[in-house]
């Protein structure tokens, strides 16, 4: 069996001391650094852009796996790359041209992943299946750490876990949104490869202990 990830998503860090959070992941059993960037146009909200991510690039020792929510992401597909990001995820909903995307992204030396809302469904993938590294479920609505999970995301996993060996696909899956102690092993024995988690992570008193927790969970 595959090894399976934790992503703690940076949204929930404390800002003010983004570089005490980054070395906590550095030095925790966490194994990418979840980063979103939210542009107030594709979600309601604005997170951070480019020199914060550079910022971040400094100190962060794992992976980063950026969650872009904004519309028009091609415009931005080289910057990424020069940021030095491991994994760019864009929106299906907001592609017109997914598979030229896919491409662009994988081109530049990056994992590409695709990311579906909790409304649209994963078998709108079938036809690119085999083009992408990684799909996010998105287990809630975009835009704002800290929400509840939908639970409508284990029928999702199955149907993605489904489409993914029929195609005899790679792609990983990767939930985002909501993940706690709670749901952590029942979205891995579904199905999920990677889990996202924000608040549960940096909300507790002990991250590090918290993250070593959530991954003993998840095997
Ligand atoms: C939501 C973001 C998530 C968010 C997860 O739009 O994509 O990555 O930070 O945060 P929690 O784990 O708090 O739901
Ligand atoms: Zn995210």
């Amino acid at each position: 069996m595959s090894k399976k990830l934790l992503a703690p998503s940076l949204l929930a860090a404390d800002f003010g001391n983004l570089q005490r959070d980054i070395e906590m992941v550095n030095s925790s059993d966490a194994d990418w650094f979840h980063i979103d960037v939210m542009d107030g146009v594709f979600v309601p909200n604005i997170s951070f852009g480019m020199p914060v991510i550079q910022a971040i690039k400094k100190y962060a020792e794992k992976p980063m796996d950026v969650h872009l929510m904004i519309v028009d992401p091609d415009r931005y597909i080289d910057t990424f790359a020069e940021l030095g990001t491991a994994n760019l995820t864009v929106h299906y909903e907001a592609c017109t041209h997914l598979h030229r995307t896919l491409q662009a992204i994988k081109s530049k030396g990056m994992k590409a992943g695709v990311a579906l809302n909790p409304h649209t469904g994963v078998n709108l993938l079938e036809d690119v299946i085999n083009d992408i590294d990684l799909v996010i479920l998105m287990s809630v609505n975009p835009g704002f750490g800290g929400q509840k999970f939908i639970e409508n995301t284990y029928n999702k996993i199955n149907r993605l876990k489904e489409l993914i060996i029929t195609n005899n696909a790679s792609t990983l899956i990767e939930i985002d949104g909501g993940v706690n102690a709670n749901n952590a092993k029942a979205l891995i024995d579904a199905g999920a490869d990677v889990l996202v988690a924000g608040n549960f992570v940096f909300s507790s008193e002990n991250p590090i202990e918290t993250i070593s927790n959530l991954k003993k969970r998840m095997f």
